[in-house]
């Protein structure tokens, strides 16, 4: 079965989390995505919801879908975030941000009262760091960022860390956040403390969020090739 089906899995497996009345979190990504489509269906058949995007994308395919959706400066709750990941460890620390929406995504995962991930299972891992980790800086200086961020992450025990600036597609020109940031990808092979890189990484003035979702993650649902499995921390 492909990755795609099992995504489908997880995120069907999500809805089973949302009753009516709640505000959600709406995460980004391909998973997001078919959850938000689902959750359409589920808000068709009368379900009462309103949804916070964590992007620009996720917005636009919450409205055309007729989620009814809500100015997160309005929220003075929001009981669940849905959302993928990159990479998922066993303690349900997380590498997010492979889309570039790891600040809202961020935000809004540390404002709710849950965070269900879904994932398929080439997203577990037994160390985070293959993937490489996104690291979202201010373009004011991002050079001078780039050169703290290697720092911060060689003092975090990473043996030879690559930072490289991601690009828009295959051109030159970086690629910009909905926030109007450019995005550090961090190869680093292996992250052996992702507490001391979070430590080291938020020091750095320009660093305005890196993909490290650290102690946010309850629910993780992962697709499988028969089912679902459900893990809870
Ligand atoms: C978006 O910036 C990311 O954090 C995504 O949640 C993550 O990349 C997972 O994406 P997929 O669901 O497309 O694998």
């Amino acid at each position: 079965m492909s990755a795609a089906a099992q995504k489908a899995r997880a995120a069907a497996a999500a809805l089973d989390y949302v009753e009516t009345g709640m505000t959600l979190g709406l995460g980004s990504g391909s998973t997001a995505e078919i959850f938000v489509r689902l959750l359409g269906q589920r808000v068709k058949q009368g379900l009462a919801v309103r949804g916070i995007p964590t992007s620009q994308a996720t917005a636009d395919l919450a409205a055309a879908e007729g989620v009814p959706l809500m100015p997160v400066e309005q929220a003075d709750r929001i009981h669940l975030t849905i959302d993928g990941a990159d990479e998922v460890d066993g303690r349900f620390r997380l590498i997010k941000g492979g889309g570039g929406c790891l600040l809202r995504e961020k935000i809004i995962a540390h404002a709710s009262d849950r965070m269900v991930v879904v994932v398929d299972e080439t997203k577990l891992v037994g160390r985070l760091g293959a993937f490489p980790l996104p690291v979202e800086v201010d373009p004011f200086g991002f050079t001078i960022t780039a050169k703290k961020v290697f720092d911060a992450l060689r003092a975090a025990g990473v043996k030879r860390p690559d930072v490289t600036l991601r690009r828009q597609g295959d051109g030159p020109a970086p690629f910009v956040t909905d926030g109007g940031h450019y995005i550090l990808d961090c190869a680093c092979g292996e992250l052996p403390d992702p507490e001391a890189a979070d430590r080291h990484l938020k020091a750095i003035p320009g660093m305005v969020e890196h993909g490290l979702f650290l102690g946010l993650a309850r629910t993780v649902i992962v697709g499988e090739d028969h089912g679902v499995k459900v893990m809870e921390l």
